[in-house]
C-alpha cells in the first residue's frame, strides 16, 4: 500500500546528533537512523534479530549500536560485531536502508531498486536560506497522508479553515491550473487586484488589503510537496514581488498517521530573522490547531476504508489532489505488478 522506490523524508537531519540514533517509522517500517563520527547518516532495521526489540532503545557508541536487552552490538552496516553470549554469525545481522542527507533532511529510500540521489526533491531553497531564518518544524498527525496530501493540493480550504489568517475568499476565487510533467503535478492560483487574505494584507502592508496573489504547488511522490507563494501590491508582481517556499512533506508513518515535515522560508524572515519564532507559531497555529484536527477526524470518519468506495462528491476545486491520488495509486500498482 505505500510506494516502496522513493525517498521518504524521514527526519531533520539535525534530529540526529554526532553519534546518536532516533528510531522512527516509515511507511510501515521501523527504522533507526544513526549518526557516524565521521558525521554520515546511516539507516537500519530498528529491530534486534534477537528478540525483535527496538534497537533504537540501546546504545550508539563508537559507530555501533549495543542492544539494551541482551548486549548484541551492530556495526552501522548492520553487520553483528559482537555477541556476548555465543558465536557472531550471519543470522545476526540487520537489514539497512540507502539513505542521504540533502536539503537539511534525512532522506530514506526503502525500495530494492537502486536509490538514486538525484531523485531527491530539489529543496534547495532551504540551503540557500541561513539557520536562522529557516521556519522549520514538524508535527506528528493521526490521519492517512494521502488526506493530508489532498489538503494541500486543495488550498481553498484555508478560506473557511484559515478564515482569520489565510482566508476571505481570495483562495476560492483565485483562478487554478493544474499540470502534470512525468510524475510530477503543479496545481497554482493567481488573482490580481483582489482582497488578499488577512496575513498577506499585513504582511505587504496595504491599507486597502489588495494585491496580486500566486500560489503554486510542486507535487512529487509519494508525499513531497513544495509550496511558492507571491504576493505585490497591484501591477507589481515582475517588479517587487514578496517571495516564500515552503516544502510540505508528508511521511507516511503507518497506513493512518503521518509524520509533516515543513520548512518555510521568505524575503520577510531573511530581511529580519528575530520574527522566525512569530511565523512558526503562525503556522504550527493553522497546522496543529486547524488543519490537524480536520485531518485527525476526517481519517476517523473514513476509517481505514478506501476513499474511492465511500463514493466522496467531487468539486471543480478537487482536481489537483485528484491528480494527484490517481498519479501514486498508478506508480504503487505499477511496483506492485512489476515484482515477483
Ligand atoms: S533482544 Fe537484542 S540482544 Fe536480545
Ligand atoms: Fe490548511
Amino acid at each position: 500500500m505505500f510506494l516502496r522506490n522513493c525517498w521518504y523524508l524521514a527526519g531533520w537531519a539535525d534530529e540526529v546528533r554526532p553519534e546518536a540514533m532516533i528510531g522512527r517509522q516509515i511507511a510501515g517500517q521501523h527504522v533507526l537512523l544513526a549518526r557516524a563520527r565521521d558525521g554520515m547518516i546511516h539507516a537500519m532495521a530498528d529491530t534486534c534479530p534477537h528478540r525483535l526489540v527496538p534497537l533504537s532503545m540501546g546504545q550508539c557508541a563508537d559507530d555501533s549500536i549495543r542492544c539494551a536487552y541482551h548486549g548484541l552490538r551492530f556495526a552501522l552496516n548492520g553487520v553483528c560485531v559482537e555477541n556476548p553470549h555465543g558465536p557472531v554469525s550471519r543470522a545476526l545481522s540487520v537489514g539497512t536502508f540507502a539513505c542521504e542527507e540533502r536539503h537539511a533532511a534525512i532522506w530514506l529510500w526503502l525500495g530494492d531498486e537502486t536509490a538514486d540521489p538525484a531523485l531527491i526533491p530539489d529543496y534547495g531553497f532551504i540551503d540557500r536560506t541561513p539557520v536562522e531564518a529557516r521556519v522549520k518544524g514538524y508535527l506528528h498527525s493521526n490521519a492517512d497522508y494521502r488526506l493530508m496530501v489532498d489538503n494541500i493540493m486543495d488550498l481553498t480550504h484555508a478560506d473557511y479553515l484559515h478564515a482569520t489568517l489565510l482566508g476571505g475568499g481570495i483562495n476560492t476565487r483565485a483562478r487554478a491550473s493544474v499540470q502534470q510533467d512525468g510524475d510530477a503535478i503543479t496545481i497554482s492560483w493567481t488573482a490580481n487586484d483582489d482582497k488578499l487574505a488577512p496575513l498577506h494584507a499585513q504582511a505587504l502592508g496595504v491599507a486597502d488589503g489588495k494585491g496580486d496573489f500566486y500560489n503554486n504547488i510542486l507535487w512529487q511522490a509519494p508525499g513531497n510537496m513544495v509550496q511558492r507563494i507571491m504576493l505585490a501590491r497591484p501591477g507589481e508582481m515582475a517588479t517587487a514581488p514578496m517571495d516564500s517556499m515552503t516544502c510540505h512533506v508528508m511521511t507516511p508513518e503507518t497506513a493512518t498517521t503521518t509524520h509533516y515535515f515543513f520548512c518555510h522560508t521568505s524575503d520577510a524572515v531573511s530581511a529580519d530573522p528575530a520574527i522566525a519564532p512569530v511565523v512558526l507559531q503562525g503556522l504550527n497555529q493553522a497546522f496543529a490547531f486547524e488543519d490537524k484536527p480536520m485531518l485527525e477526524a476526517q481519517s476517523r470518519r473514513i476509517g481505514g476504508r478506501d476513499f474511492w468506495e465511500q463514493g466522496p462528491a467531487m468539486l471543480p476545486s478537487d482536481k489537483g489532489a485528484v491528480m494527484v491520488r490517481r498519479a501514486l495509486d498508478r506508480m504503487i500498482e505499477q511496483e506492485r505488478t512489476v515484482k515477483p
